[in-house]
């Protein structure tokens, strides 16, 4: 019984060890250059650029010096003319194209 018992805990532990490395955030900027041409780029420009008046310019780091945790609920919950993307860009998505805004600079 004992056994039984502690074989299930092990079980659980190389579970919970495999499921936690899935939640890693860890943010892949490649991917976020995806996204950001697909999603951010019409406005923000190719580069980070801007290509419209009120529009930070990422290459000069403008509007990025905010925490990866307040830019995800800036992007998430948009601004004025800044779109939302809550329920088009998931949690991960947004960290990674976050990660690849700062590469912009
Ligand atoms: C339709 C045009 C448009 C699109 C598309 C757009 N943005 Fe923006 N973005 C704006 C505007 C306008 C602002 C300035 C908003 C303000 O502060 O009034 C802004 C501001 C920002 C900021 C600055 C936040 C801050 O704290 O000042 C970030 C970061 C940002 N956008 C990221 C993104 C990302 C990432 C995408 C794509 C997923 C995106 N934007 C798509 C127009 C756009």
């Amino acid at each position: 019984m004992l056994k039984i018992r502690s074989f299930k805990l092990r079980l659980l532990a190389t579970f919970l060890l495999m499921f936690g490395a899935g939640l890693s955030y860890a943010a892949d900027p490649s991917k976020g250059a995806e996204i950001y041409s697909m999603h951010c780029a019409s406005c923000h420009g190719a580069s980070g650029i801007s290509v419209m008046p009120g529009v930070p310019n990422f290459s000069k780091s403008e509007g990025l010096m905010s925490s990866d945790r307040a830019l995800i609920t800036f992007i998430q919950s948009g601004k004025a003319a800044m779109p939302a993307y809550r329920g088009v860009l998931s949690n991960q998505d947004t960290l990674d194209v976050i990660a690849y805004l700062r590469t912009l600079n």
